[in-house]
């Protein structure tokens, strides 16, 4: 699908616009989650932190497409343009027809994909004339089965070839794809740090082959990370109160004096 501006009506005016396309990001977004919160997967669109730092992932002088899977109202592929991705060299894959209609009228320049992104080769058949050099997902990945998700990996490395990275972010605590592909693509995983600007608070994973048998290493909890965290300023608290009390009971003792 390619960006259309919005059609004009025999008469020369230009319909009016549907309250659908007036509203805003949020609400679409709102709006497609109660109809689906599955394939929503999150009520809201991506801050522009989060959206920003999937962007650096990926480089913009790369040979080959860049393709983002689930771009919703688009704010990571705003990104990535900003980030200097040429409009030509992205393929965007979305499966709710109102956003594949607001992308295209947003973005004029970049490829839009109606199709299932679980079945990738399928939905990029006859489309891809290069090697893509990165796969941006936003997809709601922790309400596909798992085995959904391992099969989306797959598809994404061997259309990507050697060097081609797959980048995720989640809400959940680790990887969201199992790593384990059960065969000779062994995978390399990286956790950024986490997103705390945004709400939620997200992780961005990037998944590459690995070169020999190094496997993946799963990167500390980031609950453990919290609860390390909380515990210290847990003691910073106790001691600052500790040593308020002891100033307290020795200036008391002072002043009886
Ligand atoms: C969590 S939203 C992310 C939207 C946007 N990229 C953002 O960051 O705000 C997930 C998006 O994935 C789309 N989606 C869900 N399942 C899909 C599938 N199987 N194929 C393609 N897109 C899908 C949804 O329609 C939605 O736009």
């Amino acid at each position: 699908m390619n960006a259309q501006k919005s059609p004009v009506s025999r008469n020369g005016t230009r319909p009016k616009i549907p309250l659908d396309v007036q509203l805003g990001d949020e609400a679409r977004f709102i709006r497609s989650w109660l109809e689906n919160p599955k394939i929503a997967g999150a009520i809201a669109p991506s801050g522009r932190f989060l959206a920003r730092a999937l962007a650096q992932c990926v480089s913009p002088v790369a040979p080959g497409p860049i393709i983002e899977l689930g771009p919703g109202t688009g704010p990571v592929t705003q990104a990535l343009l900003a980030r200097g991705v040429p409009a030509s060299k992205l393929i965007l894959v979305e499966y709710e027809q109102s956003f594949c209609k607001l992308l295209a009228r947003k973005f004029p320049g970049v490829k839009i994909v109606r199709g299932d992104a679980y079945r990738l080769a399928d939905t990029l058949k006859g489309i891809l004339t290069e090697t893509p050099s990165a796969v941006v997902s936003s997809l709601p990945l922790l309400t596909a089965p798992e085995s959904d998700r391992l099969m989306l990996l797959r598809q994404a490395m061997e259309l990507m070839g050697e060097n081609g990275r797959f980048v995720q972010f989640t809400y959940g605590v680790k990887s969201p794809v199992p790593t384990d592909l059960g065969d000779s693509q062994h995978i390399r995983i990286q956790a950024l740090a986490p997103i705390w600007l945004n709400i939620p608070p997200a992780r961005i994973y990037i998944y590459r082959r690995a070169n020999g048998p190094t496997f993946f290493k799963e990167p500390p909890d980031v609950l453990d990370e919290l609860l390390r965290k909380s515990r210290r300023a847990a003691r910073e608290i106790r001691d600052e109160f500790f040593e308020a009390r002891a100033r307290i009971v020795a200036s008391n003792s002072g002043r009886r004096r």
